[in-house]
This record gives C-alpha cells, sequence and structure tokens, in this order.
C-alpha cells in the first residue's frame, strides 16, 4: 500500500470511531467528502471511472435492462456509466456532499441523484428496481447495522430483478486488517440474500482491476443473485 493510501486508511478509521462513539456510526461519510473539497485523491474509493468489473458483468448480461439503483454512489462514475449504457438510474448517498459533488461533476447527467440512507429507503423504492448495484457500501458499514442495510436490498428488487454486489472477501487465511473497511463473509451473504437465487459468485484480486491503490491486496468477490 503506498504511504498516501496508508495515511487515508489511518484517517478514515479515526473518524469512523468517532463517529460510532458518538452513537452516528455513519456520519464519517459525510465529514471525509466535505472536508475532501472537491479534490478526488482525498477520497480512498475514489476511482473516477466506473468498477471494471461492473462494466463486464453487465456487459455480458445483455438482458438486463430497466429500472437501476445505485447503492452508496460515491462520486458517480457507475451510476454515470449505467445511465449512459441505457438504463434507468437512480442513485442515492447517505452523504449530502457525495451527491452534490455528483452533481457537479455531471450537470448535464441522465441519473437521478439523491440523498438517501439504506437503512430507511423510501417506500416508493420497494419492489421497483430491475437491478441493484452494492459496491463496497455493505463492507463499509459497522457490523450492528450491516445485517439491517443487507436485508433491506431484495426488498427493492422487483420479482425480476438482479443484485450485484462486489466486495472485499474474507479470507481466515489473511490477517485481519482493522476496519473500515470490513471484508465480508460468503456465508454471511448468501444467508442475508437466501430469499434470492445466487447466479455468480467469482472471486479476484485488486492487482486485475487496481487503479490508483484501493487497499491492496485482499480477495475480492463479484456476486449476483435474482
Ligand atoms: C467505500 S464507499 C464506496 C463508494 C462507491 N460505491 C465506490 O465504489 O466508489 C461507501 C459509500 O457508501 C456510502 N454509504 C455508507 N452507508 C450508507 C448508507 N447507509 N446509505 C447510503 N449510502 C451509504 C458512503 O457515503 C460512501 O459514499
Amino acid at each position: 500500500m503506498d504511504e498516501h493510501l496508508a495515511n487515508l486508511r489511518v484517517q478514515i478509521q479515526k473518524l469512523s470511531n468517532k463517529a460510532e462513539s458518538n452513537g452516528t456510526p455513519l456520519s464519517w461519510f459525510e465529514e471525509l467528502y466535505e472536508n475532501a473539497n472537491r479534490e478526488s485523491e482525498k477520497i480512498p474509493w475514489a476511482r473516477m471511472e466506473p468498477h471494471p468489473k461492473m462494466v463486464e458483468w453487465i456487459k455480458n448480461h445483455p438482458e438486463i435492462s430497466g429500472k437501476a439503483l445505485v447503492v452508496g454512489c460515491g462520486l458517480g462514475d457507475d451510476a454515470e456509466w449505467l445511465g449512459n449504457s441505457g438504463f434507468e438510474v437512480t442513485a442515492f448517498d447517505v452523504s449530502k456532499s457525495s451527491i452534490d459533488w455528483c452533481r457537479e461533476r455531471f450537470p448535464n447527467s441522465p441519473v437521478n441523484y439523491c440523498v438517501e440512507d439504506l437503512l430507511s429507503p423510501p417506500k416508493n423504492w420497494l419492489n421497483s428496481f430491475d437491478l441493484i448495484v452494492e459496491i463496497h457500501i455493505l463492507q463499509a458499514i459497522p457490523e450492528k447495522i450491516r445485517d439491517l442495510a443487507a436485508e433491506t436490498l431484495p426488498s427493492l428488487l422487483n420479482s425480476n430483478g438482479h443484485l450485484l454486489c462486489i466486495g472485499r472477501l474474507f479470507n481466515s487465511t489473511i490477517e485481519e486488517e482493522i476496519g473500515p473497511p470490513w471484508p465480508l463473509k460468503r456465508v454471511w451473504l448468501e444467508e442475508k440474500f437466501q430469499e434470492l437465487n445466487l447466479i455468480n459468485f467469482t472471486l479476484f484480486t485488486t492487482e486485475e482491476t487496481n487503479i490508483n491503490g484501493d487497499f491492496p491486496i485482499v480477495p475480492r468477490f463479484i456476486a449476483a443473485w435474482n
């Protein structure tokens, strides 16, 4: 891990610990985005391009179309790619600064950006989406509230909808680092989405996809359910 990323990682751990002890475990995201002052180098996960594994997966599934929901959209690159690929996209984040930043970056965007919390999504999103994209969100949410966040996702899919998740996979042979992020267990993912059908679970490493570092090198997964 390069020095810049190592410093960012220590910084987000401190922010996250402070937020958790204040009883507002997700508030550090807003603090990080706001303090970044539109400098994307200060956002450790900012790729400034869509996740290559998401792009590959969507291109391999041309039968999926319609309404897409991008959870925790960050700086918006995944949402923009989906929007420009024909999906009708809603993209949300719990951080207002991240959503303002997306709107500034993409002023003519087809994407509907909004500030929402996965823990209490709008009622009219229930059973609505053909595709939900979750990239590095559940692993960034503390364990105490992660179950609730995960359990919400299937309820937002329509009867034929697909859920696509990308993240770090827990591996008992690798020494655990202090989170966030907290790698996810496959068994936990399968349990949370057991009402859906698992159609794909593939491992990869960041060496294949790493653009700007993003805390290499741990096993990653891309998984899909419908
Ligand atoms: C690790 S970042 C990943 C961002 C983006 N998906 C990416 O891959 O670049 C996690 C994002 O999820 C957002 N987030 C965390 N908890 C959330 C929640 N409960 N509801 C909505 N967004 C959330 C954060 O503000 C942050 O933008």
